[in-house]
This record gives structure tokens, sequence and C-alpha cells, in this order.
């Protein structure tokens, strides 16, 4: 196991929770950090405990970014050999597990592509999502020029990532960037919910969901649908399609076991 320096991991039930803790640079993602949010997410996936991982920062920010400090000094034969950025970053990619973002305060520049990564996102209302790059002479490097046009359409990604501007809660849910909005003083309490709703289901059609809406964005509508058809005749062939159905003729509620 890895001694986290900049992260901290807990599990409630069956969520297993990541809080971004550099709370003193407003969670600014440095190397180490997202190493270590690799390492815990991908020991989640890996657990048998855990059905739903919710991620979060600090109240005042998500996170404002990339680590400024870290990349200022770096120059093209650094970043390119070291594919800087998304390196460690798309270890997020590899869990197959659902991930909730939490967002309260900024999500900004790489704070709100990692929030993209995640499967949803459910905002405070003190939430403010932006792609400020271009103010540093850089462009989004996590993904913030491909996962918001597919979000939020490209009038709106083109006017974000261009101008820098911010976007308030209400715009975001209105885009469709975030699935809800939520007091900041119950964010926690609402992912959690969202998460335990979620990790009582069974776990392997919570993974073939995940993997199937995954799949429209990377497909045509034609073998987008042939890849859910095959997952969907998949799901008969557990033992939890039977104790769900049979929940239901029943009227009383399911017991999921996960096979
Ligand atoms: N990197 C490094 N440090 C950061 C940071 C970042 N992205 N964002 C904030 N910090 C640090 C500040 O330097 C400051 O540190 P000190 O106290 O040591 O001076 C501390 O966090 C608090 O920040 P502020 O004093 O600036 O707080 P504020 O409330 O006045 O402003 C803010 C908040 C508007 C978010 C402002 O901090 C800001 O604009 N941050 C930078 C946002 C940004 O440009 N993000 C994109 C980064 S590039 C990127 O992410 C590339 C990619 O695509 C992957």
């Amino acid at each position: 196991s890895m001694q986290y320096e900049h992260i901290l991991v807990e599990t409630r039930g069956r969520v297993g929770l990541v809080t971004l803790n550099r709370p003193a640079a407003l969670n600014a993602l440095n190397d180490r950090q997202m190493e270590e949010l690799g390492h815990a997410l991908l020991a989640f996936d890996g657990s048998d405990d855990v059905g739903c991982i919710v991620l979060t920062g600090s109240e005042k920010a998500f996170a404002a970014g990339a680590d400024i400090t870290e990349m200022a000094g770096l120059n093209y034969a650094d970043v390119y050999k070291s594919d800087f950025i998304t390196r460690n970053w798309e270890q997020i990619r590899r869990v197959r597990k659902p991930v909730i973002a939490a967002v309260a305060g900024y999500a900004l520049g790489g704070g709100c592509e990692l929030a993209m990564m995640c499967d949803f996102i459910i905002a405070a209302d003190t939430a403010r999502f932006g792609q400020p790059e271009i103010k540093l002479g850089i462009i989004p490097g996590a993904g913030g020029t491909q996962r918001l046009p597919r979000a939020i359409s490209k009038s709106k990604a083109m006017d974000m990532c261009l101008t820098a501007r911010m976007m308030d809660a209400e715009e975001a849910e209105r885009a469709g960037l975030v699935s809800r909005i939520v007091p900041a003083d119950r964010l926690l309490d609402e992912a959690f919910a969202a998460a335990e709703v979620i990790a009582a289901m069974s776990l392997p059609t919570v993974m073939m969901i995940k993997e199937s809406v995954n799949r429209a964005y990377e497909t045509t509508l034609g073998e987008g649908l042939l890849f859910e058809r095959r997952l969907f005749h998949g799901t008969f062939a557990t033992e939890d399609q039977k104790e769900g159905m049979q929940a239901f003729l029943e009227k009383r509620l399911p017991s999921f076991k996960g096979v």
C-alpha cells in the first residue's frame, strides 16, 4: 500500500471516499497527488467491499487546476517525454466502478477536467467551473477541449475555453455539465446518498451501465446499440437478474449479491 500525503481516503458502508487534500493551494493538482489519486481509486475498484466511489475536494475548491508552480519551468521536451498531465491522470479511466464528483467551490482547468473524468458531477451551489488555461498561454491538457463540447455543446465549450470565464452551478446544470445542484452544506451527504443507492444495486450491472454509457462517446449509434444489447443479454446470466425480477413480482425489495 501507499502512504498518502495529499489525499484522504475512507469508506462508509460500501462507498469509498477520496478527498483531495491540499487546501492551502486550493487543491492545485500536483504529480504526486494524481499518483495517489489513481492508486486510491484503483484500490477501491479492486475491493469487494466498495460498490461506488465519491471524489471530493474542500469547501473552497474541488481543485483549482494543475499545479502551476510545478508546470512553470517545464519545456517542450520535458512535457513530451513524460507525456505530462495525462500520464498519471488517466488512471481514473481504468476505474470500472462509478465515480461521483462532489464539487464545491472552484473546479478550474485540470480541476474541471478531473470532475469531467468522473461519471457524473453533483455540484454544491457554490461550485464554479472553468477552463482558464488560455490565460496561462496553454490549452487545456486533460480533456477540457474534448469532454466539454460533449458535455455542454460546442458553443459553450468554445466560450469557456477561449474566454476563460467561470460558469456557476446554475449555468452548469442548465448546460448539462452537472447532474444536480445541492446546498453546499449538504454536498457530501447528498453525494453519499446517491452513491449508497448505486452501491446497493447489482455490481456487475452497475459496471455494465458505466461501460455502456461510456461507449456512447467512442462509437456510432449502431455499434453502441449492439454493444448495449449484448451486455443487456449478459445481465440475464446473473443471479441478480433473477433476484431483481423475482423481488418485483413478490412486491419486496431486492437483495443483490453481485453475482
Ligand atoms: N497551481 C498552483 N497554485 C495554485 C493554483 C494552481 N492552479 N491555484 C491556486 N493556487 C494557490 C495560489 O498560488 C495561492 O498560494 P499562496 O497562498 O501560496 O500564494 C493559494 O493557492 C490560494 O490561491 P489565491 O490566493 O489565488 O486564492 P483566490 O481566492 O484569490 O483565487 C482562484 C482563487 C481564482 C482559483 C485563483 O487561485 C486562480 O486563478 N488559480 C489558478 C486557476 C488556473 O489557472 N487553473 C488552471 C491551471 S492549468 C491546468 O489545469 C492545465 C490542465 O489543463 C491540466
